[in-house]
């Protein structure tokens, strides 16, 4: 899936050391599906070659305002025009000043004063220019002219010093910029997202888990932060990266076992929706050796089972009402191997939640494709087979109108 699709992406790029890093942010927006036109400051020059930009995006590279190529010579108000957005990468703090200001002296300031489409800012510069006060005037003043900041995060500098202005890593600045470009349906709301396996621990070294790889889970942590949520994700064991935690609008409790993500989910109060999507342990070990258990003999050890608490009914025993809906809205997941809409639908009934979403085929464990049928008080409906992350905005979308 290629979730930038036809747009047309302006990529600026000013003087900074970071520009090092800008030719990889425009093979990941192209891998999107992007096309992206170059536009480089002459500072940018010195640090990467518009020769180096014209070979990756297969488009000529502009530099200067007075390029005769562009009919009219109108490179400020043509380029532009026929832009979704307009990147830059890195914003240097001159650059920003510049902007702040509405100055226009070459080319990549100018066609920002001409534009009509939304300008995203990727700030990389040395610590103490992004504290300096006359910087963070520049960032209230675009801020307030609702220009897009991406970053800066915070990390060793090329000046060899370490704190904020690092320029956010390409992936990052990709996955935001994918972001930006996705409908705010659920803007201003809560969610709480259980995600991934648990583990039940038999003794310190062994244990018994499941096959969930969280790639549901996650995918739908960020398709909400997406949608402009802000995102309580609490992770059983899986090593998946926290999608756009750039953004500041995602945060992560990473929990062992069932009992686990049941106090860390009891802790959270006042969210919106509830995405059950952890394939959680229904026993633990009634007694976890505290010393790894050593072979005795040829009998094998018996191990008892306590039931774990269900996480999703206790959540759903606390549902009230906000303006007529059910708040929070919980989702529960189902993954069957057999009668997957008769399951799916008496989960419903039993745990008195409004939805809940069955995977159809239960093999989609570890995959990047899966297919979900959805059952609520409307009856059922297939979402068909795609990537999890496709599948998690269409979710989004679903849950979003419930609200
Ligand atoms: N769930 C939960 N806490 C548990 C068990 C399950 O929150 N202790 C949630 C899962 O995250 C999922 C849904 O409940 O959203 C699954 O329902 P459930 O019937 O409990 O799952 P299974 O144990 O797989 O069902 P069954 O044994 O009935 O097949």
């Amino acid at each position: 899936m290629q979730s930038l699709l036809n747009k047309k992406i302006v990529l600026g790029i000013s003087g900074g050391i970071a520009a090092y890093k800008t030719p990889e942010l425009a093979r990941q927006l192209m891998q999107e599906g992007a096309s992206v036109q170059v536009v480089m400051t002459e500072a940018a020059t010195q640090f990467v070659t518009p020769v180096t930009m014209q070979a990756l995006t297969g488009n000529p590279v502009y530099t200067s305002q007075w390029d005769s190529s562009i009919s009219n010579n109108m490179a400020h108000i043509e380029l532009s025009r026929a832009a979704d957005a307009i990147v830059i990468a890195p914003a240097s703090a001159d650059l920003m000043a510049k902007l702040s200001l509405g100055l226009a002296d070459d080319l990549l300031s100018t066609l920002c004063l001409a534009r009509d489409c939304p300008l995203l800012l990727v700030p990389a510069m040395n610590k103490q220019m992004w504290e300096h006060a006359a910087t963070q005037r520049s960032v209230k003043r675009l801020e307030q002219d609702k220009v897009t900041l991406l970053g800066p995060a915070s990390g060793f500098q090329a000046c060899g010093e370490v704190g904020m202005g690092r320029m956010l890593e390409p992936s990052e600045i990709a996955e935001q910029v994918i972001a930006f470009f996705q409908k705010k349906t659920l803007l201003g709301k809560k969610v709480l997202i259980t995600a991934g396996p648990t583990f039940e621990a038999i003794d310190p070294v062994r244990g018994i888990t499941n096959h969930s790889s969280g790639k549901m889970g996650f995918a739908i942590a960020r398709a909400a932060v997406e949608a402009g949520a802000q995102v309580q994700l609490i992770a059983g064991p899986c090593d998946l990266a926290t999608p756009l935690e750039a953004t500041g609008k995602i945060a992560r409790t990473n929990v062992t076992s069932a009992r686990e993500m049941h106090l860390a989910v009891l802790n959270d109060a006042d969210y919106d929706i509830f995405f059950a999507v952890a394939a959680v342990a229904d026993w633990g070990i009634a007694k976890p050796s505290k010393e790894k258990i050593k072979r005795q003999g040829k009998d094998a050890p018996s191990i008892e089972f306590i039931a774990n608490p269900d996480i999703l009914l206790d959540v759903a025993k606390t549902v009230k009402t906000k303006g007529g809906k059910p708040y929070p809205y919980c989702v529960g997941f189902a993954a069957e191997s057999t009668d997957l809409e008769a399951h799916a639908a008496e989960k419903r009934q039993r745990k008195g939640i409004p939805m809940v979403v069955g995977n159809i085929g239960h093999e989609t464990f570890g995959s990047d494709l899966n297919q979900l049928l959805v059952v609520d008080e409307t009856g059922s409906k297939k979402i068909a087979k795609a990537e999890k992350l496709q599948l998690a905005r269409q979710l989004i979308t679903l849950v979003a109108k419930k609200i």
